[in-house]
């Protein structure tokens, strides 16, 4: 070792240098791309809140799917949005439903991409709630249930994978026994494990149409999702995850909880995932429209974070624009 040392200098010296010894390298393998579906025909619908986002109907999302699938990106993630919301949320189960019929038109033309669905009741219930309310309070057990016919619903559509994003207790048991019981061992679930409660969801609400509604009295989601002081409690919602059946596990937001995502990383074998959210997302694009940041740049520093926090899967708006940027 040389005085003054100069080892860094040296490694830093060129592009080439620097890719030699570059520590941690994006793929577009590990990329999820969100999806949002609506019923009707023909409809591709720009998202006020989320850039270069769209609504969907099923028979206009097989396109989009192709083009993602096209970009080498493996999976894409389904939110639906219903025609008619109401206590229980029973649009999420339904046979044609926007999901549904999403699932089914994605896999039959393109049966190579992964789907994978959010099973949740908020953008179903006339509360805007995850789960069912009963006297002011989410009934946590009854919620479990109905979740689970919603999973298997998307399971007898063709998904690949089940995503509980919604926070409630034993959803990961509920969902993993149905899916066995009714025939699809194979369906896989990848759970929102360490979801905490954020300001950040704020965009996907008024894209999901999910925001809660405070006449419930219940005006945000703290009963169920997780306090953003807690970092144990993490590692605890995932572990029981993990016993519960789940094969994925997920922390989310991404961004502001990198110490999560590595501390999951160093107690946990299991793939981990990682939302950066519509509000992380939306930050650079409306910080980019005024003139402070590179969007590109801001993009790439902070889905190389992610990455090298410990997440395997990084689930993000930036999907597309990141494949393209690395294919070249
Ligand atoms: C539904 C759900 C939310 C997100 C994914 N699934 C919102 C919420 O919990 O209110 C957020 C995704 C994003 O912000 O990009 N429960």
């Amino acid at each position: 070792m040389g005085f003054p040392n100069i080892r860094m200098r040296r490694l830093r010296s060129s592009d080439s240098m620097r890719r030699l010894v570059r520590e941690t390298t994006l793929s577009i393998d590990n990329l999820v791309y969100p999806l949002f579906v609506r019923k009707g025909k023909g409809i591709k619908e720009p998202i006020k809140t989320l850039a270069d986002c769209f609504h969907f109907s099923p028979d206009s999302i097989a396109r989009e799917a192709g083009e993602v699938a096209e970009l080498g990106i493996p999976a894409v993630l389904l939110f639906g949005l219903p025609d008619k919301k109401d206590k229980t949320g029973s649009e999420a189960w339904s046979e044609d439903g926007a999901v549904q019929s999403a699932i089914r038109h994605i896999k039959k033309e393109v049966p190579g991409l992964a789907v994978i669905t959010d099973v949740c009741l908020c953008a179903y219930t006339d509360t805007g709630h995850c789960g069912v309310v009963k006297n002011g309070k989410v009934d946590n057990d009854a919620s479990c249930e109905l979740l689970a016919k919603a999973a298997l619903s998307h399971a007898q559509a063709g998904a690949d994978m089940v995503a509980p994003s919604d926070m409630m207790d034993g959803r990961v048991k509920a969902i993993r026994q149905c899916l066995e019981k009714n025939g699809f061992p194979d369906v896989a679930i990848m759970s929102y494990s360490a979801k905490f409660a954020s300001a950040f969801y704020g965009p996907f609400r008024d894209a999901a149409e999910s925001t809660p509604d405070a006449s419930t009295g219940l005006t945000d989601r703290k009963t169920y999702q997780m306090d953003p002081a807690n970092a144990r409690q993490a590692l605890d919602e995932i572990a029981l995850d993990i016993e519960e059946g789940a094969d994925i596990v997920m922390v989310k937001p991404a961004l502001s909880y990198l110490d999560i995502i590595y501390r999951a990383r160093q107690r946990f074998d299991c793939p981990i995932a990682a939302y950066n959210v519509s509000g992380e997302y939306m930050m650079v694009h409306a910080s980019a429209a005024a003139g402070h940041i590179d969007k590109d740049a801001a993009m790439m520093g902070i889905l190389t974070a992610i990455k090298r926090a410990g997440a395997d899967i990084i689930i993000t708006y930036f999907a597309k624009e990141l494949a393209k940027k690395l294919k070249g």
